[in-house]
């Protein structure tokens, strides 16, 4: 029993070894080895995506092979088009993505020696954002979209689909940016849940789409969904300074704050909200940054608890008019080249992922014969 409490959600358990990211303590946050501030103020995602899966960053020919490679893959097949116009209109876009994938999985499905692995990753990180929107335009405006743009990233393209018009460029980097932050984090819930399914062999939708279930609660990706949610409560930063402060009292989760291996700050904050400030460039948008700004002074003075990526992820994704069902499906298409990686160093060196319990059941019970349960 002590066992279980000292491990209790695995907090602190080294479960395996990774090239891939490292994460706090010592070494701040490295994608490859790479600083990720060097990245977000370098890169764009796509080179991320393929630092990431392959392990070095491209080159500029392997850049834009990878890029025509990815937007080759927007367009959407009838059979898929018509799967998507079946998923009701009242989905969470998070299961319309959950299911698109294990759709595409179905027509389009991974090799059985994985010999496709890179492919299915490219499919799916180009097919995503079609994927959404499709469903999206053709539920809510009765719109059947093409998925044909001049934009030749995700970043530029999800927007551009989503609003039906070019975009602004601000809202095309502060998308990239968030892409960037987003794409990989270590060992985390979803990751891990894609590395399980991957331990067992299992092909790449599925364990792209274990890494989607995972993600999905508001203590992990769905947290910036949350944390819109819970500064739209507020009217201005007075009401929420009391608010939070009575959440804080009933001992209520503050979407958006702490972290599981940070202590003092998550890194990818102070990027994140400098987008966010430079965005709010209304009445309406600054009134909504300055709650946020008295939330994180509430939680810091009375809890030392800081805000972690999804809390002003959340305000830059509203001042870019994404829809908050939006933004955990946003992650989704980021972490997918995280996952990808991940997915890919698993296979590697396989080893199935099969930890144990500590049993704290009832012990030597004698069977019950049916007539005489009660
Ligand atoms: N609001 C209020 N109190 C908190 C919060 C919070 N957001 N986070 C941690 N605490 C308190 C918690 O109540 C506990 O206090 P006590 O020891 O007095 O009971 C202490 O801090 C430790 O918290 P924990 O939940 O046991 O820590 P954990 O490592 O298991 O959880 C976490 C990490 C991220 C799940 C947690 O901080 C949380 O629930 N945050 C809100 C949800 C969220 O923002 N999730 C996004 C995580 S980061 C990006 C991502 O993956 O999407």
């Amino acid at each position: 029993m002590s066992n279980t409490k000292k491990t209790g959600g695995l907090a602190g358990v080294v479960a395996g070894e990774s090239a891939i990211c490292t994460v706090g303590t010592g070494h701040g946050l490295n994608y490859r080895g790479y600083d990720i501030y060097d990245l977000a103020n370098n890169a764009i995602f796509e080179e991320v995506a393929y630092l990431l899966i392959f392990g070095e960053l491209p080159t500029q020919k392997e850049l834009s092979d990878y890029k025509k490679k990815l937007s080759n893959e927007r367009d959407l097949s009838d059979t898929l088009k018509t799967i998507l116009e079946n998923i009701p209109k009242n989905a969470h876009p998070m299961d319309v993505m959950r299911t698109a994938s294990s759709a595409l999985g179905c027509i389009e499905p991974e090799n059985e020696d994985f010999s496709n692995q890179n492919e299915i990753l490219i499919k799916l990180l180009g097919k995503f954002s079609s994927m959404l929107l499709y469903w999206y335009h053709f539920h809510f405006h009765n719109e059947k979209i093409n998925t044909s743009s001049e934009q030749d990233t995700i970043a530029g393209f999800f927007l551009e689909k989503l609003h039906n018009k070019p975009p602004k460029k601000e809202h095309i980097d502060c998308m990239n940016v968030s892409l960037i932050l987003y794409a990989e984090h270590e060992f985390n819930a979803s990751t891990f849940s894609a590395r399980i399914s991957a331990s067992t062999l299992s092909d790449m939708y599925s364990n792209i789409i274990s890494g989607i279930c995972a993600l999905r609660g508001p203590l992990h990706g769905g947290a910036n969904e949350a944390a819109f949610r819970l500064v739209s409560l507020y009217k201005n930063a007075d009401e929420a300074r009391v608010g939070i402060l009575d959440k804080l009292k009933n001992k209520d989760k503050i979407m958006g704050f702490g972290h599981r291996v940070y202590t003092t700050k998550d890194p990818r904050n102070v990027v994140i909200k400098k987008y966010a400030k430079e965005l709010s460039t209304t009445k309406e948008f600054e009134n909504f940054f300055q709650i946020s700004e008295m939330i994180e002074k509430v939680m810091w003075d009375e809890k030392k608890i800081f805000p972690n990526l999804d809390f002003y992820s959340a305000s830059s994704y509203h001042f870019m008019g994404i829809p908050t069902d939006f933004f955990t499906p946003l992650f989704i298409i980021s972490r997918t080249a995280g996952w990808g990686a991940h997915i890919i160093e698993q296979r590697a060196n396989n080893k199935l992922i099969r930890p144990s319990s500590t049993y704290i059941g009832v012990d030597n019970r004698e069977f019950i014969p049916m007539e005489k349960r009660i």
